[in-house]
């Protein structure tokens, strides 16, 4: 392994991550191009050459340095061919591409379809990577939106308002669980959970019978559109409410000690399984442990449990 390239998506800890698989590498004697833009840059030939100077100062920022994309150019043969085409004009042994889903399916075409080695380390607010316990951007993404409830929870007490708050997660519900249990909530609408809404209906009448006045339930954009919600609440129960969509701060933003440690880690331990020779497979840390998992079972639907929590979400309030 002489020379690799990196590819990326952003969110919380990216950067952390390309610092440490620079400096990683830099170790080992390995050179490292960043492809700028994602995808694009790939077939773009879009790089610049990475060096321990240049990655200096960025393991606190938010975003990625090198910028991304949604490539759609990358979805096609003649983009996917174009990308090989400058991967092996630059002799790269290999790409070390740091993204979600969408990041990790490119990663599997370059090496199922192409034979360009590959490893994937998992970035993604959402957590919906199969098989891995915490993806980088999850912890700084549930920080973020739990300081903002920390906010909205000011007003809503004193105005005595119900508020819909919708959390990102496309098809996962993880954030807005996590986010509910530690911003002492009150209901979660999740898509791996069916909720009665009649009985949220009327947990909210009969709650404000007896008193109680502030409301804040959060509902993750993969399970329904809170002003959907706040509309059905205020029609069936005749109370006022306020909607608060939390949209991209949850992506940005200074990562947290708990990201900037798993990029740290996850970066190092990608290129030193690049360095034995092993590749095609997307590494984590799962119970404190390294490990790998093969991108095919890390792109499957995320199962995680939610029963637990949600059942102390509803004891808790
Ligand atoms: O996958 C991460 C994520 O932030 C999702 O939570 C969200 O649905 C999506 O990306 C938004 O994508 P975009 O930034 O392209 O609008």
């Amino acid at each position: 392994m002489k020379k690799i390239g990196i590819v990326t998506r952003d969110c919380a800890g990216v950067n952390a991550a390309v610092r440490a698989v620079v400096r990683s590498a830099d170790h080992f004697g390995i050179k490292v191009f960043g492809f700028l833009k994602g995808y694009d840059g790939l077939i773009d030939g879009n790089y610049i050459q990475l060096d321990r100077r240049s990655v200096s100062g960025i393991i606190n920022r938010g975003g990625t340095i090198l910028k991304t994309s949604r490539s759609k150019d990358f979805k096609t043969v003649r983009g996917q061919e174009q990308a090989v085409k400058n991967i092996k004009k630059l002799q790269l042994d290999g790409i070390i591409v740091i993204g979600g889903n969408g990041s990790l399916t490119g990663a599997r075409v370059l090496t199922e379809k192409y034979d360009i080695p590959t490893i994937g380390i998992p970035a993604t607010i959402d957590n919906d990577i199969n098989g891995i316990e915490m993806s980088i951007g999850v912890d700084t993404a549930v920080n973020v939106a739990v300081e903002a409830l920390d906010k909205i929870r000011d007003t809503a007490m004193s105005l005595e308002r119900i508020f819909i708050v919708e959390v990102m997660g496309r098809d996962c519900g993880y954030i807005a669980l996590r986010v509910a249990l530690a911003a002492g909530c009150e209901e979660v609408l999740i898509p791996e959970k069916e909720i009665d809404l009649n009985r949220m209906y009327s947990e909210i009448v009969e709650g404000n019978e007896k008193g109680k006045v502030s409301w804040i339930i959060i509902v993750a954009e993969g399970k329904a559109k809170a002003s959907d919600i706040a509309d059905s609440i205020t029609a069936e129960t005749g109370l006022e409410t306020r909607v608060a969509v939390l949209g991209h701060i949850q992506r940005g933003g200074v990562p947290t000690a708990f990201d900037r440690i798993l990029a740290s880690r996850l970066g190092y331990y990608a290129v030193e399984l690049f360095h034995k020779g092993e590749s095609n497979i997307c590494v984590c840390l799962n119970s404190g442990e390294y490990s790998t998992i093969p991108y095919e079972l890390a792109l499957r639907p995320r199962d995680f449990e939610v029963g637990g929590d949600y059942k102390l979400i509803k004891i808790l309030t």
